[in-house]
């Protein structure tokens, strides 16, 4: 049996897919409401991919979740997948609820049972974790690398799995988990604690990394005259740099990324290596700008004068495929223009709700054509499939002025030229029609 602590994106994910593997899987959160729908077999967010396999595993009984933490006590392995979230007014990450968990699980942990953390930690964290245990019980660390949007196929078929451990037999443990993943040849890697640690923080700060230098060289395009989008498809070709993660526009976000960045700086300063990540403040940086970029285009677009102009924003989650909207750039973006007066309205196929919560004074529109209804200007700032499929000719008969900025490179520019738009995007220069 495997319990798995927090159901969140990750732990929900992890639950469904061990309990697919054909394990008996139990999910314990403190979350009460999250307890009952996902027992019904309802996921409380958006992911695809994921409601069907939970559906399918709750229903043959493989699967099953409770508050109650005693409910673990005959699991083999408890795999912690809490949220390490970003402490409020610091860069260091939050290790409450990861801390609370491992010590919930020591205290009705059967002997011999193994604690595999999956959150992303601080380098050290583990080590710590491990020293707190009794000596029948042991830590060891398998950090995630799944991607919203695409967290089942992550999960069932990643692209490497990676665990850090104290003793042969927590290796074998674990390779008896992954056992069909290993069969298909997923790669394992085995290493020490703090180094399974720093590989997950290492991963999302190159991840972040390529994504700033993009949006940098969209500033320089910007400045000169260039076409970032060419500039990223000339450049990817070159197989050492690759074509993915250079997709320009306004930047990072998510629970991940930006906070994982911060805490690895952090970490870093604790450990008197603060000029190693010095770079990450510039990566920082430069996604935060990218934000601001497009509220200097609107401005330039409605003459300074935002009070009152209604604005139309296409997107609120933090990037397609997904309802999360944690430190979503779309959201972020659309509330500082609110702030400064305009009447804007966001629209997004799924993350409505979650972004109603985050910000209740935001006005939504429940279908395309409301949110363009009489709209001064039109940003398009989480790139949903649905947005591409948008007739801009039929668009332009909507709103008041056909002003569109696309902050993420994803609209056919052409098509929207053709219909008459002014089209503006980070990093590539204007074209009238
Ligand atoms: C990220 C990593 O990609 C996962 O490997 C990792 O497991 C996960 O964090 C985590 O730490 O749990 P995720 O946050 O789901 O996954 O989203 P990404 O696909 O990495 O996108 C992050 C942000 O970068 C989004 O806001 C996206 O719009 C933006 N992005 C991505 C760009 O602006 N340009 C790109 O070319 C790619």
């Amino acid at each position: 049996m495997l319990g798995v602590i927090g159901t969140g994106y990750l732990g929900a994910t992890h639950a469904a897919c061990m309990a697919e593997l054909g394990f008996d899987v139990v999910g314990v959160d403190t979350d009460e409401s999250k307890v009952r729908s996902l027992s019904q077999g309802e996921l409380p967010f958006y992911e695809p991919d994921l409601p069907e396999l939970l559906a399918k595993n709750v229903a043959a009984g493989r699967l099953r979740f409770t508050t109650d933490f005693n409910e673990l006590a005959n699991a083999d392995m408890h795999f912690i997948c809490v949220g390490t979230p970003q402490q409020p007014g610091k860069n260091a990450a939050d290790l409450s609820y990861v801390k609370a968990s491992v010590a919930a699980v020591a205290a009705i942990a059967k002997p011999g049972s193994l604690l595999v953390g999956k959150s992303t930690v601080p380098v050290g964290t583990a080590d710590a974790l491990s020293a707190s245990l009794p000596s029948h019980l042991e830590l060891a660390w398998n950090p995630e690398f799944l991607r919203e949007g695409f967290a089942v196929e992550d999960t069932l078929r990643p692209n490497r799995l990676v665990v850090g451990v104290q003793s042969d037999r927590a290796e074998n443990l674990l390779k008896e988990v992954y056992q069909s993943l290993i069969k298909d040849g997923v790669p394992w890697i085995s290493a020490d604690l703090r180094t399974a640690e720093l590989v997950k923080v290492a991963a999302n700060s190159f991840l972040a990394t390529k994504i700033s230098f993009i949006n940098a060289m969209a500033e320089i395009c910007d400045a000169s005259g260039g076409d970032v989008t060419v500039l990223a498809k000339a450049i990817g070709y070159d197989p050492r740099i690759g074509n993915r993660f250079l997709q320009a526009g306004i930047g990072f976000g998510g629970g991940c990324l930006p906070k994982d960045i911060r805490a690895f700086m952090a970490r870093a300063d604790e450990l008197g290596a603060t000029q190693a990540l010095e770079f990450l403040r510039e990566i920082d940086s430069i996604n935060l700008r990218a934000r601001k970029r497009v509220i200097e285009l609107v401005r330039r677009d409605l003459s300074e004068a935002l009070k009152s102009k209604r604005i139309a924003v296409l997107g609120a989650a933090f990037k397609p495929d997904s309802d999360d909207v944690r430190d979503s750039p779309a959201l972020d973006i659309a509330v500082q223009i609110q702030a400064a007066g305009a009447d804007v309205v966001v629209h997004d196929p799924k993350a409505i709700e979650p972004a109603r919560k985050r910000f209740p004074a935001l006005n939504f529109a429940s279908s395309i054509d409301e949110v363009l209804k009489d709209a001064e200007i039109v940003l398009h700032l989480t790139e949903w499939k649905i947005y591409r499929e948008i007739d801009p000719v039929k668009a332009k008969s909507l709103v008041s002025k056909a002003i569109i900025i696309d902050g993420r490179n994803a609209l056919d520019r052409n098509k929207w030229i053709d219909a008459g738009w002014q089209f503006r995007a980070l990093g590539v220069s204007d074209k009238e029609a």
